[in-house]
């Protein structure tokens, strides 16, 4: 029988050279997903990538010297940029979109001329606000205090000839979407779209822009670009090969199952989204489900207001599992959640050091303590063991049903409800008074291989989450992957009777807040400074014999008329000629100080020309920035050491 499928998406983002902990919120929930619908049988096509155009990427670039395709080259597969963060936070996504990719370009300008040949784009001039950081487009009503309605920075005013697709047209039937079925979740999202979007009325939205150039050229009309909503919203259709030959796996996987998104997004997936496929003709995604922020008390984390949280500095600190666990066990998914290093290192001490990781360790102690690692096949059941062997059996229907309801917060509860009780029932049982009494080794025996089993059922829903813990745990269980299915997840007595367990590293060391938290900020600390230097590329010895350096006295030194910077510096360098060398140094010295002191400079350097006068040579200096400003310190060695020696 073939395989259900499930395709599910995150949105592509904007190449930030300040990727935080908000940003892995979304694909890791995404991830969870995906891996959870893996694990029930599902073919899942997990799509992620980047979004690349548009008028704040060319602002950018050009702000840092560099094309636009260099800027986000750089961020997206340069050092921690965004590949490099889904591979830290063990994202297992199928396929990875860039919008400058040929084929999503290729797609895109088909895709236009479709609708503009359907007469769902047509040529006018647009006129109003524009956020660019948003690259949104308002109009005056809609702007709070002025200011862009979405993240509250300025907008200014655009004029200029557009295209506009006919969103007005799809307004209806986008409505009825909307208060249907399960189209948008949370459902409290569908009535501000309603009231903040639709009733007002849905004018139609500019499409084409032309006072900038770093976009997907409209292929009829030159010096046009694509807007940069249309083309990241087609993402999803041609990442599958949607009027590309890159892909072809459209008809299997579309319509899209879900599309997990941030709430402030919201509005383009579940209005312009719907319409631009309604106009091409084609099937529409089942949900788009809107999550929340992860806030930093109350506010959006941003780069301006200095307060990202860096998941470089958290995975280092507390493993990339911890960090996947705690964004998914905290906050209800579609709520904002306030981040902070106390509750994530709270979590971690009593969901997955006490509850978790003591189940495993004491569990495993005790089958190696009182069986040398593996049960013997006695067993003696009693009554007092039913409520476990009942939520062994019972937890997977539970956490399925918050699963499929996009509530992994809700599935975790779930999954440690079991591992509480099965913690319990240890204090319950009392296995170190047993093992005292030869006569009840089979109840032992049977108390430990409940406990396994509870283990097992636990880590199997768990692999969504914390993968990698769960692959050390099931092989200190003695759990092998025929053992771990989804199916097996709701039986009971799964484990071979004789089953040999390995006590191994512990999984997750309970911390110390304060010190954590200390040892934190020192991270992020030493984390946002900025990069050293590169080091160089090597010189071969032979290079590096070239540069005549020698030591020199300074024989007169005076500022240079009209200049701040230069001091013009006369030198003995051994030739018995007078040598003179002008250096950008008067910010940090008079030149009083300097006249009679040994120096050091390079000698063989081309004369150079600055305010009329001949320099030849440079003096050395070593430069360092401290704490944002810039110190020089001019090499001055011991008077002792004779003018014109040479550095070798
Ligand atoms: O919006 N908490 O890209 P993006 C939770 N390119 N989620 C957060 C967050 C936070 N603090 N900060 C960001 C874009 N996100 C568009 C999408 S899709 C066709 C185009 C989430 O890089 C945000 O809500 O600004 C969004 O879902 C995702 O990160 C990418 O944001």
């Amino acid at each position: 029988m073939e395989k259900k499928t499930f395709y599910i998406t995150t949105p592509i983002y904007y190449p930030s050279d300040k990727l935080h902990i908000g940003h892995a919120y979304c694909t890791v929930a995404t991830d969870v997903i995906a891996r959870y619908k893996r694990l029930c049988g599902y073919d899942v096509m997990f799509l992620t990538g980047t979004d690349e155009h548009g008028q704040k990427i060319e602002e950018k670039a050009k702000a840092a010297g560099v094309t636009p395709q260099q800027f986000v080259d750089n961020i997206v597969t340069g050092p921690k940029g965004i590949l490099d963060l889904w591979k830290l936070m063990n994202i297992s996504n199928d396929r990875f979109i860039r919008t400058t990719d040929d084929y999503h370009v290729e797609s895109v300008q088909k895709i236009f001329r479709k609708m503009y040949e359907k007469g769902d784009i047509y040529k006018g001039a647009y006129k109003g606000m524009y956020c660019t950081p948003c690259e949104s487009f308002w109009t005056e009503s809609q702007l709070v205090d002025g200011k862009c309605p979405d993240c509250g920075r300025e907008v200014h005013y655009a004029e200029e000839e557009a295209y506009f697709f006919r969103l007005s047209k799809y307004a209806k039937p986008v409505q009825d979407l909307l208060e249907t079925g399960t189209f948008l979740e949370p459902a409290s999202r569908v009535n501000e779209m309603i009231n903040n979007f639709i009733k007002p009325g849905l004018e139609d939205l500019c499409v084409s822009r032309t006072s900038f150039k770093w976009g997907i050229p409209v292929d009829f009309d030159e010096g046009h670009v694509v807007y940069v909503w249309v083309d990241a919203l087609t993402n999803y259709i041609t990442a599958l090969g949607y009027l590309n030959d890159k892909y072809d796996d459209f008809e299997k996987y579309w319509p899209a199952d879900v599309h997990v998104v941030g709430k402030e997004i919201v509005r383009f997936h579940s209005i312009i989204w719907p319409a631009i496929l309604m106009s091409l003709g084609l099937p529409l995604p089942k949900k788009v489900y809107g999550h929340g922020w992860l806030v930093i008390d109350g506010g959006k984390m941003s780069k301006s207001k200095g307060n990202v949280v860096d998941p470089y500095v958290l995975s280092e600190k507390f493993g990339v599992d911890a960090l996947r666990f705690f964004l998914m066990r905290t906050f209800p998914f579609g709520s904002d959640g306030n981040f902070s290093n106390e509750l994530l290192i709270n979590t971690i001490n009593m969901d997955l050091a006490n509850d978790l990781g003591n189940l495993v360790s004491r569990t495993t102690a005790m089958v190696e303590k009182y069986f040398g690692g593996v049960l013997p096949t006695e067993r003696e059941p009693e009554q007092m063991d039913e409520e476990l062997i009942a939520m062994i059996t019972s937890t997977r229907k539970a956490y399925e049903g918050h699963m499929d309801a996009f509530h992994p917060h809700f599935a975790l509860e779930e999954v440690f409800k079991l591992i509480q009780r099965a913690n319990k029932y240890i204090d319950e049982t009392a296995p170190w008074v047993l093992a005292k009494d030869e006569a009840k080794k089979a109840r032992l025996a049977t108390v430990m291989y409940n406990l396994l089993e509870a283990l097992r059922v636990a880590l199997t829903l768990l692999v969504p989450f914390i993968p990698e813990s769960c692959e050390k745990a099931f092989a200190q269980i003695g759990a092998h992957p025929e053992d771990r299915t989804w199916d097996n997840a709701e039986h009971y007595g799964i484990l071979p009777a004789t089953v040999a367990v390995h006590k191994g590293e512990t999984l997750f060391p309970r911390l110390d807040v304060e010190k954590a938290i200390a040892e934190l900020e020192e991270m992020h600390r030493a984390a946002s400074q900025p990069p050293a230097k590169p080091v160089l590329p090597d010189v071969t010895i032979d290079e590096f014999a070239k540069c005549d350096m020698r030591v020199c006295k300074v024989l007169t030194c005076e500022a240079v008329k009209k200049s701040e910077k230069l001091l013009k510096f006369s030198l003995d360098d051994g030739s018995g000629k007078p040598r003179q060398i002008l250096s950008g140094i008067h910010k940090f010295y008079e030149p009083e100080q300097l006249v009679g002191k040994t120096v050091v400079a390079i000698l063989n350097l081309p004369p150079r020309k600055m305010m009329g006068l001949e320099s030849n040579g440079m003096l050395l200096s070593a430069v360092k920035e401290v704490n944002g400003k810039e110190e020089l310190h001019l090499m001055i060695l011991d008077d002792s050491v004779p003018a014109g020696a040479q550095l070798c």
